[in-house]
């Protein structure tokens, strides 16, 4: 079978499972060149490990200088008769074989994380399979539904603005095109439901399970991921529902703080680069930010993927040899390039002459696209897109 990108508006439909294993060994040749993650952890649980920043948090901490073994934690879907299956689903089987050439364990959990069951296997396999305990817990879920566990319903989260509506573009990498998007005010019931899904009650609840089944060690950390850019965004995000659930993901990372101190542990949350993922590219009215973002860090050389963003906040951050770098609110920062002065004022400069005639020149859309497509295993460098895909072979891999 030959796998082409199959796009509807920002969803890949399919992906090239040759090409997903290039863009893993990619990541992995980057963080083995940096090699600079000194006395960093050693056992590590990744909830969200399959993709975007949680591969790239598994993959510097097992190449980039820790050597850590991981347990990833997904919800991937395989190959079927309906389709290839997910970048993900490839993702987590070619690190696995890299991870263990090298003798590292790379356990993959493909489930649901918010269920009670997959939370239980995961404990009792720390327990009995990986040493009895880990040393690090990465919070890296990016989803649109939770499970209200008492109902069985689903909270939905919401990428509305709160009070006025805004009205902005949106680009569709289906028609190359940058459309008109008007993002609507969230309700109260917008609001709660959104910080169901990404705040952090469902980090405290992993980091209270993991406790009382005694599989922390001692001196354990945790961090979750988050976003805030600057103040041109701040009705899109910072200050509509996706910022508001971050609000209270910073929130919870000071009541794990204080609770972990009991085993001498910490946690954190990572203020980090507004990146092309699958799900950043989601977020309505955010392309002409992100367009001219890419454009003039590029220029600049300080471009970073997910890999560059987490290879310098573990070496240089959390596993900082002096202490850990915060900001006044107890955040670490790796949006300090983003948001340098000079790098905002020449965004500022190309989104006011950003429109839907000339993205492509002003903004760099090709870099976006480009990268869009190797979140799926497309467009890389080194693999033969000619060549067929042997699925059944694919079929009996398993993550
Ligand atoms: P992503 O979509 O690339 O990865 C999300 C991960 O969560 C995948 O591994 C997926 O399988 C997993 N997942 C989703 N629902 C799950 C479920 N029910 N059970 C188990 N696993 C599940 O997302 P990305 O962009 O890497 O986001 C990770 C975190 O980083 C999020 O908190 C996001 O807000 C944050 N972040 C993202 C930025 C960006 O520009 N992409 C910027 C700053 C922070």
């Amino acid at each position: 079978m030959i796998i082409k990108p199959v796009i509807k508006g920002v969803v890949a439909k399919t992906a090239h499972p040759e090409g997903c294993k290039q863009a893993v060994q990619n990541q992995i040749n980057f963080a083995k060149a940096e090699n600079n993650i000194v006395d960093g952890a050693k056992k590590v649980l990744i909830l969200g490990a399959s993709s975007g920043f949680g591969l790239a948090s598994r993959i510097a901490l097992t190449f980039g200088g820790a050597e850590a073994d991981t347990i990833g934690v997904s919800f991937e879907r395989g190959p079927s008769e309906k389709g290839v299956g997910t970048a993900g689903w490839y993702n987590n089987i070619f690190f696995r074989q890299a991870a263990e050439q090298e003798g590292r364990i790379a356990k993959n959990f493909v489930g649901d994380a918010f269920s009670p069951q997959i939370r239980q296997q995961v404990a009792d396999y720390i327990r009995d399979e990986f040493g009895g305990n880990v040393d690090l817990v990465v919070y890296s879920l990016a989803t649109g539904v939770r499970p209200n566990p008492a109902t069985g319903e689903l909270w939905r989260s919401s990428l509305k603005t709160v009070g006025e509506p805004f009205s902005g573009q949106t680009i569709n990498i289906e028609q190359n095109s940058l459309e008109d998007s008007v993002l609507e005010p969230a309700s109260a019931a917008d609001i709660a439901a959104t910080e169901k899904v990404m705040g952090g009650e469902d980090w405290q609840e992993w980091i209270q399970l993991l406790l009382d089944e005694n599989v922390l060690a001692p001196s354990a950390k945790t961090i979750a991921y988050s976003y805030i850019g600057p103040e041109a965004t701040y009705p899109i995000y910072h200050q509509g529902t996706l910022g508001i659930a971050k609000k209270h993901l910073h929130a919870t990372s000071d009541v794990l703080n204080k609770q972990l101190a009991s085993i001498g542990g910490e946690a954190y949350v990572s203020v980090c680069k507004a990146l092309v993922t699958k799900a950043s590219v989601f977020i309505p009215a955010f392309s002409p930010y992100i367009l001219c973002l890419f454009k003039v860090m590029k220029q600049h050389g300080l471009h970073e993927g997910c890999i560059e963003q987490m290879q310098r906040m573990y070496s240089q951050r959390l596993y900082n040899p002096t202490a850990v770098p915060v900001d006044e609110g107890r955040l670490i920062r790796v949006d300090d390039w983003e948001l340098r002065t000079d790098v905002q004022a020449e965004v500022a400069k190309l989104m006011k002459e950003l429109n839907a005639g000339n993205f492509t020149d002003i903004g760099d859309y090709q870099g976006y696209k480009q990268e869009f497509l190797e979140l799926n295993g497309f467009a890389l460098t080194g693999v033969d897109y000619a060549k067929a895909t042997d699925m059944e072979a694919l079929t009996l891999m398993q993550p």
